[in-house]
């Protein structure tokens, strides 16, 4: 079974891109099997663990345990895997309400309903499919748990913008970092045609506050931190699946 993946900064620097884990798999399976029901419209994340749960909704069709789902993709990636696996997919300015969104996380805590996402460049369009969800679950794995968050923020950018917005983000405690495409022979760009600059700013133990600075600066279309949108985690373990739940 082959599926699409779009690599996380993460997973690029540790050179294990590509590599499915079986945790993620759990993780993802799971989270479709517990939270799709027939009839509801349902918003379909990017990564390698929402595309397990996307595959797994297409399975659940296919076999006649779900009928009348239909997906809003949150990118390129989750458009084509849903198409392949045979979810009705209808488009985001058809609708403005969802039941339920399941996406991915680089990072997430068990403390607060919030995570860092952006790993994929697509988080803009997942703020929007996430938060127009009466329920934001979020399916991933045991080892992105962290308490503060502190995984390089996200930050999509006006391309002219770029050198501005770095400085402003250097002003408000952070370390940018153009994201470079896979091949390294040029910046990586969204599908919205803009740059993603990933900001390290350590420990986030202000999370609304580093979200607020980063908000404030001209030129910054979307950042990563999903704030308080989240509602329950699917976390595959080693041997099984956890929940936590906001
Ligand atoms: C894409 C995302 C992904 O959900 C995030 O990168 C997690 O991906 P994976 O499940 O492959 O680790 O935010 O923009």
């Amino acid at each position: 079974e082959r599926i699409a993946i779009i690599p996380s900064p993460r997973r690029i620097k540790s050179g294990t891109d590509g590599v499915f884990d079986e945790r993620r798999r759990r993780g993802g399976e799971r989270t479709a099997q517990d939270v799709v029901e027939s009839g509801m419209d349902v918003g379909l994340g990017t990564g390698s663990t929402t595309a397990w749960a996307v595959a797994e909704i297409g399975r659940l069709l296919r076999e006649g345990e779900l009928e009348d789902v239909r997906g809003v993709a949150t990118s390129l990636q989750s458009h084509e895997l849903a198409k392949e696996t045979g979810i009705p997919l209808v488009n985001l300015d058809e609708v403005t309400e969802l039941d339920v969104t399941i996406d991915g996380a680089d990072q997430y805590s068990e403390e607060e309903p919030t995570v860092i996402k952006g790993g994929g460049g697509a988080h803009a369009r997942e703020k929007i499919i996430d938060a127009m969800a009466d329920r934001l679950v979020i399916a991933t794995d045991e080892e992105k748990a962290t308490d503060p968050l502190d995984y390089p923020v996200p930050v999509e950018v006006m391309p002219d913008a770029r050198e501005v917005v770095a400085e402003d983000l250097r002003d408000v405690g952070g370390d940018p970092e153009l994201r470079m495409a896979e091949r390294k022979d040029g910046p990586l760009f969204t599908a919205n045609g803009n740059l993603v600059i990933d900001c390290d700013f350590g420990g986030l133990d202000d999370t609304s506050g580093t979200a607020r600075d980063i908000e404030q600066i001209p030129g910054v279309l979307e950042h990563g931190i999903f704030l308080d949108m989240v509602d329950d985690v699917y976390l595959g373990t080693e041997d099984d699946v956890e929940t936590v739940s906001f």
